[in-house]
């Protein structure tokens, strides 16, 4: 399978985040907890330079719970500031404030000792296409909503959402163009729903969840289509595909449709808490333990 992502585009989001990213004292990054590294674009660390640096583990109730507490060891020890959220919920979004507070201290901090007293921090979320920013925006400024408009020779053209005296955040997310060099990668952006499905082999997508459950969470495809799994990953789909009763005219087996209900089931949560890649597995891939 080939995965795509526009120069044009890359381009255009390059630019609007250069641009944005003046603006701002924190980079607020949502990754998706699932695939921490396969759905974050390193770039953002040149682009984000000198700016304090959250990092969300966005979808964090989709994800395996102790894969979570790795990935946030993980990128403590890259020097990130780091929560596990659900957006759509709104677990975990209370600690944000604390947490920016936090990060940001050295540059209030700063402002104090030039006399500059409750200015407040200026904030930007940013993150892959559907990794959840307009969620978590919605979610965060949901009663502190109070646009503040056009700043004259500072934020022209900006809109700032004023959530308290000492935080704005821009309204408008920055996208980060998902980085596809590693098919793998490009795989578990996929499953994640992250890649326009028009585009992709749905079943082959399918076989390749399979494989990656048959090694890492055996028991799941068990329970949830009592079905007998097997190492042949067209077997276990064809198992799906009749316990689904998936079947087309003259009573053949539907593998498509079977493998549209297994996608689903995987990216609605229905399958189980499951996370695509560890910090470990990364470093083994890299081989050079670095990201
Ligand atoms: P974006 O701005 O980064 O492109 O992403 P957006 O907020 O549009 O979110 C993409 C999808 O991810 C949405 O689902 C949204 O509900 C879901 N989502 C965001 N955050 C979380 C989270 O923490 N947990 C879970 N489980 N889902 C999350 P959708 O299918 O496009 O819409 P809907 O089904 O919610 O209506």
């Amino acid at each position: 399978m080939n995965f795509q992502w526009y120069p044009g585009h890359m381009t255009k989001a390059k630019r609007m985040m250069q641009e944005d990213i003046k603006l701002i004292d924190l980079v607020i990054e949502l990754v998706d907890a699932r695939l921490p590294l396969s759905s974050r674009n390193p770039d953002i660390d040149t682009l984000g330079k000198g700016k304090a640096r959250l990092i969300l583990l966005n979808k964090s109730d989709l994800a395996d719970e102790k894969a979570n507490i790795l990935w946030t060891e993980y990128f403590k020890g890259k020097g990130f500031y780091v929560l596990e959220v659900n957006s759509k919920s709104g677990a975990g979004i209370k600690k944000v404030n604390a947490v920016i507070q936090e990060a940001c201290r050295e540059k209030i901090e700063r402002d104090r000792k030039r006399g500059i007293l409750n200015r407040p921090v200026r904030a930007m979320v940013v993150g892959i296409p559907n990794v959840g920013k307009s969620t978590f925006i919605n979610s965060y400024a949901k009663k502190a909503c109070t646009k503040t408009g056009n700043k004259p020779g500072v934020t022209k053209g900006k809109q700032w959402i004023k959530l308290s005296k000492t935080l704005e955040l821009l309204d408008t997310p920055g996208i980060l163009w998902p980085k596809f060099e590693d098919q793998n990668v490009g795989l578990r952006l996929a499953l994640a729903g992250s890649i326009n499905d028009d585009i992709l082999n749905i079943t082959e997508l399918a076989l390749e969840l399979i494989k990656i459950l048959n090694s890492d969470y055996e028991d799941l495809l068990q329970t949830r289509y009592n079905i007998e799994t097997s190492i042949d990953s067209m077997e276990t789909l064809t198992e799906i595909a009749k316990a689904r009763l998936c079947v087309v005219k003259g009573n053949k087996l539907d593998l498509d449709k079977a493998a549209k209900i297994l996608i689903d089931d995987f990216r609605n949560g229905k399958l189980g808490r499951i996370t695509l890649e560890l910090p470990e597995a990364e470093n083994k891939d890299d081989n050079e333990g670095k990201i």
